[in-house]
């Protein structure tokens, strides 16, 4: 499914869907990169370096009119959408007790509403290209540790409203599919990446994780990913 074909990635001027990003354009596709900040995406533009094949957009997924705007101006520039990764997220990690209640909101507005939004926007779209909607939660969202209450709570959310959606959309032949990365080496929570990330995953991997799933025969779906570094540090 991937030569010719039309992404959208939320999130996608660092990090994964940086990664991801990359990856499908080396395969070949267009690919529409969102986040808040123009200077990341002008940034993430320069890296990509292929002027003709992307798109950046300024867009807040926990604002749904910038969503509808986005996948507007993907359909205006391309005339349509086949893949839609909802990637964008944020993460704060304190004991519950002291956890803030806007770092709370901030996460379950992006981990959680923000991939609901960007589905609500794009999904007419995807049933017209039969296409393929994939999030980007965690292992956070199966396996819940201390400092993790709100994190923990938006990705165990988003894998539950993937696999329900999933099961909404397939009469549609849209897929979907949701990954569930260990460590990535990216900016998350403050992460500068450097050497001392060489045992976790990078981005690109999980840029090649997608592309098999496009590869995949259309009548098989790999619909609930988990995914991790396989000698974590210091085991
Ligand atoms: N890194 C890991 O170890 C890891 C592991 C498992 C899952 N994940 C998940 O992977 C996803 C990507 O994270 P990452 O590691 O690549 O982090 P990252 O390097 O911090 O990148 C996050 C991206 O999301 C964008 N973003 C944040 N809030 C946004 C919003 N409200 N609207 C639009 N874009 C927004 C950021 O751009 P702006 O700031 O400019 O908006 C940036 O492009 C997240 O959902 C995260 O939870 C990460």
């Amino acid at each position: 499914m991937s030569n010719n074909k039309i992404a959208y990635i939320t999130g996608g001027s660092k990090g994964i869907g940086l990664g991801v990003a990359k990856q499908m354009l080396d395969s070949g596709m267009k690919v529409a990169i969102s986040g808040r900040n123009a200077q990341s995406l002008k940034e993430a533009e320069k890296f990509l370096n292929s002027p003709e094949n992307v798109l950046s957009i300024v867009s807040d997924v926990t604002n749904t009119k910038d969503e509808v705007i986005a996948i507007k101006k993907v359909i205006d520039k391309w005339g349509s959408i086949d893949v839609v990764i909802a990637n964008a997220g944020v993460g704060y990690f304190a004991p519950v007790d002291e956890l803030a209640e806007d770092q709370w909101q901030q996460m379950l507005q992006t981990n959680l509403t923000g991939p609901f939004y960007t589905l609500k926007a794009s999904v007419e779209a995807l049933k017209r290209s039969k296409g393929y909607y994939i999030t980007i939660a965690s292992l956070a969202g199966t396996n819940f540790f201390a400092n993790g209450a709100g994190y923990n709570a938006t990705k165990y959310g988003l894998v539950g409203f993937t696999q329900a959606a999933m099961l909404d959309l397939r009469k549609y032949d849209i897929k979907v599919s949701t990954i569930m990365p260990g460590s990535v080496s990216t900016e998350f929570a403050g992460n500068k990446p450097s050497d001392k990330d060489a045992w976790k995953i990078q981005p690109e991997d999980i840029g090649e994780l997608v592309l098999d799933l496009l590869k995949m025969n259309p009548r098989t779906l790999p619909s609930k990913i988990e995914v991790r570094p396989t000698r974590p540090d210091k085991k």
